[in-house]
């Protein structure tokens, strides 16, 4: 596979004359997609039921003659004003009960039953117009779902399609009370219309009954998604996209993926950096003009599996945004080395957002490939050779990692609802196994928590889920490679109960947990042959071989056969010891790759991305700052 090139660009933000000219640019700088239209519901239907239509045929004639292909957006991430006052009660309530208004994006509630039919009119409307266009040849679905805490509502739509959906679960009331556990605090129900959503409570609500929030809140957007997808399907066989984001978790992916063709996401390592990781400014003065070096190759690995093998970035950083805490410039070089990481680790397309940038609004401080007087800015010259690396490159093709690592929403959703300590996140325990297993040089597949094919991976990491569905559980049995688990694995029931096998209820291994405890940052647990334990311990009762034990000789890793069972979550010295011994047992090749090189193997490729901000020596090699190579 060839990889291309692409461009967010907003006609309706710039006069007509410009049309031509820009789209001329783009093709001269090897742009071959445009996504259009996802933010222009305003100037296609300015009042309810009048189109105007001319402007945007207009847009996709002079962009289509120019041989430019074209992603149409849906608009409804931004309903115009005349919406909301036919549908008030669209707005969201956010969790302290204050409305979410208009006069700026995303207000609106999934669970809204007017505003899905207004959304299915102008989905309608549209599809029907450029489904059989000849240019036109994707849709992207709405715009960044949950983007701004938007996935959870707590308005009257909201308890009034959960009350519905709990209906549907539970039968009965009686059923309902006994999953959650009601009888604790008198909180049991005699009829659905009774239970609301779970905020606003004196303390802490009912894990089940939040978990059972998370979970509908989640099926609303795969629902929101779906219309849209039934409808564009009616008029269109072109390939269906969603634009997701980078560290948002509150609703399943896996699911709304389904619907799809390919899976995008919004990349912008400089704002993840400051506002998605955690961590110190120390580790921020390195690398704040290159992003975190692993969190971009994992979303990639990540929304790979979402797209169940498809890929695009639909919005890459092309300069400094507008929107986290500081916003610096990249490094030169940082733009091409995020879009070669991209196709490294498969994306079909890398698309900049966006064209020029806007003199106007929000996002006036927000770069684009061009600035806002229309010269070329330092991201066009680095897209242009990315143009000349793709060309040099031919074609990337993907190989299956030998190490496979276990994501699910749903884990997240019950951590974040009962992190028992302060500093337990799901997130962060995935991607720091990820980070260690990425600095050993070794790729990872991120695989779904109901994954039926394990073959050809040599080891499966399985940290902190929540719990083990029954066709995964065959599939790890049936696993010839070495499982690595835990800590917190399997430590509940569906229902949000501590099952009665007590966790973590591993055919063929001895093992229980028969307590946990919460690790502040001032105590250490240090292990006897290195590292130490951080955020959370568990005691386990095991005959098992021990592996790893603590200096007051309480059992961490224990092993039977080809499962590992971790007891706690591990420190980056300890991790790194232990993995460096799994994957010398199963023989993947690992090295300890120097600070802030990255490389990524593909089946003709090895490249080398250098994070860091000085010039690195590797493999007989300097490598520029910010600089990518690759060995063929
Ligand atoms: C994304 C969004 C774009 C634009 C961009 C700015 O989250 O999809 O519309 O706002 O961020 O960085």
């Amino acid at each position: 596979m060839k990889p291309t090139i692409g461009v967010c660009y907003y006609p309706e933000h710039w006069p007509k004359d410009m049309w031509a000219s820009d789209a001329e640019r783009m093709v001269e700088a090897g742009i071959k997609w445009v996504r259009i239209g996802e933010f222009a519901w305003s100037r296609l239907e300015p009042s309810e039921g009048q189109f105007t239509w001319e402007w945007l045929d207009r847009a996709v004639k002079v962009l289509a003659d120019a041989g430019l292909k074209i992603i149409m957006g849906t608009p409804t991430a931004t309903p115009p004003r005349w919406v909301v006052d036919k549908y008030p009660d669209m707005i969201c309530l956010d969790v302290i009960g204050h409305p979410r208004k208009f006069g700026s994006r995303r207000h609106y509630c999934f669970s809204n039953q007017g505003y899905r039919v207004q959304c299915a009119i102008i989905v309608d409307v549209m599809a029907k117009r450029y489904g059989g266009h000849p240019s036109v040849l994707s849709w992207q679905t709405d715009n960044e779902y949950g983007c701004h805490d938007t996935t959870l509502s707590y308005g009257t739509s909201a308890r009034e399609e959960f009350r519905n959906w709990l209906s549907q679960k539970y039968q009965s009331p009686d059923a309902l009370n006994r999953a959650w556990g009601n009888i604790f605090w008198s909180m049991d129900y005699s009829d659905f219309s009774q239970i609301d959503p779970p905020n606003l409570t004196v303390t802490e609500p009912n894990p089940s009954h939040v978990m059972d929030f998370r979970r509908f809140s989640s099926d609303q957007v795969v629902s929101f998604n779906k219309l849209q997808v039934d409808i564009i399907r009616k008029y269109s066989s072109a390939p269906l996209v969603h634009n997701y984001m980078g560290r948002i978790t509150d609703f399943d992916h896996y699911d709304v993926g389904n619907d799809l063709e390919i899976a995008s996401w919004d990349s912008y390592p400089l704002g993840h950096l400051e506002m998605k990781t955690t961590v110190d400014d120390a580790f921020k003065a390195k690398y704040y003009q290159q992003g975190e070096p692993d969190f971009q190759a994992f979303h990639h690995d990540l929304y790979r599996a979402v797209g169940n093998g498809r890929l695009w970035i639909m919005e890459q950083q092309p300069g400094p945004v507008n929107w986290a805490y500081y916003n610096p410039a990249p490094l030169d070089g940082m733009v091409r080395l995020w879009s070669l990481e991209a196709v490294a680790h498969g994306a079909e397309s890398v698309n900049y957002f966006r064209w020029r940038q806007a003199p106007f609004a929000q996002e006036q401080m927000h770069a684009g490939l061009l600035r806002p007087d229309n010269q070329d800015d330092q991201g066009m010259i680095e897209a242009r050779q990315f143009k000349d690396d793709l060309n040099a490159l031919g074609d990337i093709e993907q190989i299956k990692a030998p190490v496979a690592l276990v994501f699910d929403y749903a884990s997240q959703w019950a951590w974040e609802i009962q992190p028992q300590g302060k500093s337990f996140d799901y997130f962060e325990i995935v991607f720091q196994t990820y980070k260690s297993l990425r600095a050993l040089g070794v790729d990872v597949d991120i695989i779904p928590p109901h994954a039926a094919d394990l073959s050809n991976y040599k080891v499966v990491f399985a940290p902190a889920l929540f719990t083990l569905d029954d066709g995964f559980k065959a599939s790890l049995n049936a696993f010839g490679g070495v499982v690595f688990a835990g800590p917190r694995f399997n430590s509940k029931t569906e229902d949000f109960h501590i099952p009665n096998e007590l966790a973590p209820n591993i055919a063929h291994m001895d093992i229980k947990v028969s307590r946990i405890e919460t690790v502040g940052p001032y105590i250490a647990r240090d292990l006897t042959d290195g590292g130490t334990v951080i955020n959370w311990i568990e005691k386990l009762e095991t005959s098992e071989i021990c592996l790893e034990k603590t200096t007051d000789q309480q059992p961490v890793l224990v092993r039977k056969d080809n499962w590992f069972y971790c007891g706690a979550w591990l420190d980056q010295v300890a991790r790194e010891r232990i993995f460096k011994t799994v994957l010398d047992e199963v023989k993947i090749d690992h090295e300890v790759l120097p600070e802030g090189i990255r490389i990524r193997t593909t089946k003709d490729q090895v490249f080398v991305f250098n994070y860091s901000n000085k010039d690195v020596d590797y493999q007989g090699q300097t490598i520029p700052a910010a600089g990518t190579i690759w060995f063929t």
